[in-house]
């Protein structure tokens, strides 16, 4: 295992190139599957999840090829839909895998992905989805076996505009037999990005990033490239770390449209903020005010995926903050590490009331989620001394080599082996 060792107090200055989207590069490299034939994806981010994903497309049977950013694939080989279990487990994003398979082979085989530190996880809606639309569907203890001799065009009403349920359901209908329209659909830029690779695969797909989404079924997919859009929570930890560090950092292949939201409430706590183009200044220099009141709920309203980095950040600001999360029933697992850095905040049900403090002290932290991790990496960074942050496979999921990214902008940041020596 490892551990991240940094040295706080030091505000970022610098310019960074922000990676490429890991929750659009999942589900698009998923719906490759509907191809027999070859696709290439750019501004892949090099991440453990991906790997995965790469390893279950492999397992399948395809050719799958990563160089730097650069995903090669051949999916005409692709001979089985049964995910591999051991693979399923090491991430639930598999389970975006269900509607492609299923479309492509009439069949798919999957284990239940369990839930994670920050809640349940269900798949309910995904499971549902695919039944409007033709499947039966088969519960063997953890085993789920989908079979559909025809997929046939519906309308579908998602009780909660879920990410995964849209994009399983946009991926299997679009080789349906006829229309189906998929209402309360999730709006996240990364269903618009999926929309547009199954549209250069031939697809026939409208209104991705509102809550209606038309899908016309077509028989055939050609192959086809593609390029990743940004990874707006990547630019988004980023912003934050600059912001809580009273740095000066610029930001490179940035969508500012998809960061509106963060960007407004930094803004409002006095944090200067301009973009243009695909580039964004984030400048601090004072400490920055309170702001009353925060919701996390789907996009384009507070992200849930920042909501841990926010609570950071409003540590360090003047009076008091609320923060609401409304998307994850766990996800304030970071809270209990932050107040043994010195943070003041109380959780009560899913709100959590953070009091700011005059600053954060460095101290031995353990990462149990993907963006908890990153948030201690941000506290690490604006405390003050030395903060060991454990447990850091869960930030490797989702942050290219972070340390190497925040290092570039002058962070005293070093990967070591767990119990001591350096990597
Ligand atoms: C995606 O997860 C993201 N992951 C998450 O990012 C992100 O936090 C989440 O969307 C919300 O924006 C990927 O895209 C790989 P949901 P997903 O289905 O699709 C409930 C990160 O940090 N729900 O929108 O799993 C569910 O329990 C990760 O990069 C059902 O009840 O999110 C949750 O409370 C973390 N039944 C809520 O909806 C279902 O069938 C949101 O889940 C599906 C979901």
């Amino acid at each position: 295992m490892e551990k991240l060792v940094i040295e706080g107090g030091k505000p970022l200055s610098g310019t960074i190139r922000i990676q490429g989207a890991k929750n659009a590069a999942l589900p698009i490299l998923a719906a490759s599957v509907l191809t027999g034939g070859s696709v290439t994806v750019e501004n892949v981010p090099d991440l453990l999840d991906i790997r995965v994903m790469l390893d279950i497309l492999t397992a399948l049977g395809s050719k799958t090829e990563l160089s730097g950013h650069q995903v090669r694939l051949d999916m005409s080989g692709l001979n089985s839909s049964h995910i591999p279990e051991e693979l399923m487990k090491q991430m639930r994003s598999s389970i975006f895998l269900m509607g492609p398979l299923l479309a492509r082979f009439g069949s798919v085989t999957v284990y239940q992905p369990g839930g994670c530190a920050i809640g349940e996880r269900k798949i309910n809606l995904h499971l549902t989805g695919l039944e409007a639309l033709g499947a039966r569907i088969e519960e063997k203890g953890s085993t789920i076996v989908c079979r559909a001799d025809k997929l046939v065009g519906t309308d579908i009403v998602l009780d909660f505009p879920s990410v995964g349920a849209t994009e399983n359901i946009m991926m299997a209908a679009a080789a349906a037999e006829g229309r189906t329209t998929i209402h309360n659909a999730a709006r996240e830029p990364e269903i618009q990005d999926l929309q547009h690779f199954l549209n250069a695969m031939g697809a026939r797909i409208y209104g991705a990033g509102t809550n209606t989404i038309t899908v016309d079924g077509v028989r055939e997919f050609h192959p086809c490239r593609y390029r990743i859009i940004p990874d707006r929570i990547a630019a988004g930890t980023v912003i934050v770390a600059a912001a809580a560090t009273r740095g000066n950092v610029t930001l490179e292949n940035v969508n500012p449209q998809h960061l509106t939201s963060l960007v407004h409430v930094l803004r409002r706590a006095g944090v200067q903020i301009v973009s243009s183009g695909d580039i964004m200044n984030v400048q601090c220099h004072s400490r920055p005010k309170r702001v009353e009141r925060i919701v996390t709920s789907p996009y384009p309203s507070f992200p849930t995926d920042m909501q841990s980095l926010l609570m950071v950040f409003l540590s360090l600001t003047d009076g008091l903050s609320i923060i609401k999360e409304t998307v994850f029933e766990g996800r304030f697992k970071h809270v209990e590490e932050l107040s043994r850095m010195g943070a003041d905040i109380r959780v009560d049900l899913n709100a959590a009331l953070i009091k700011g403090v005059p600053r954060l002290y460095g101290a031995t932290v353990e990462a149990t989620d993907l963006r908890a991790g990153a948030a201690l990496v941000i506290a690490g960074l604006a405390a003050h001394g030395t903060t060991v942050v454990e447990q850091i496979h869960h930030i490797d999921r989702g942050y290219e080599r972070i340390e190497e990214m925040l290092a570039k902008l002058g962070a005293k940041i070093v990967r070591k082996a767990s119990g001591g020596g350096s990597i």
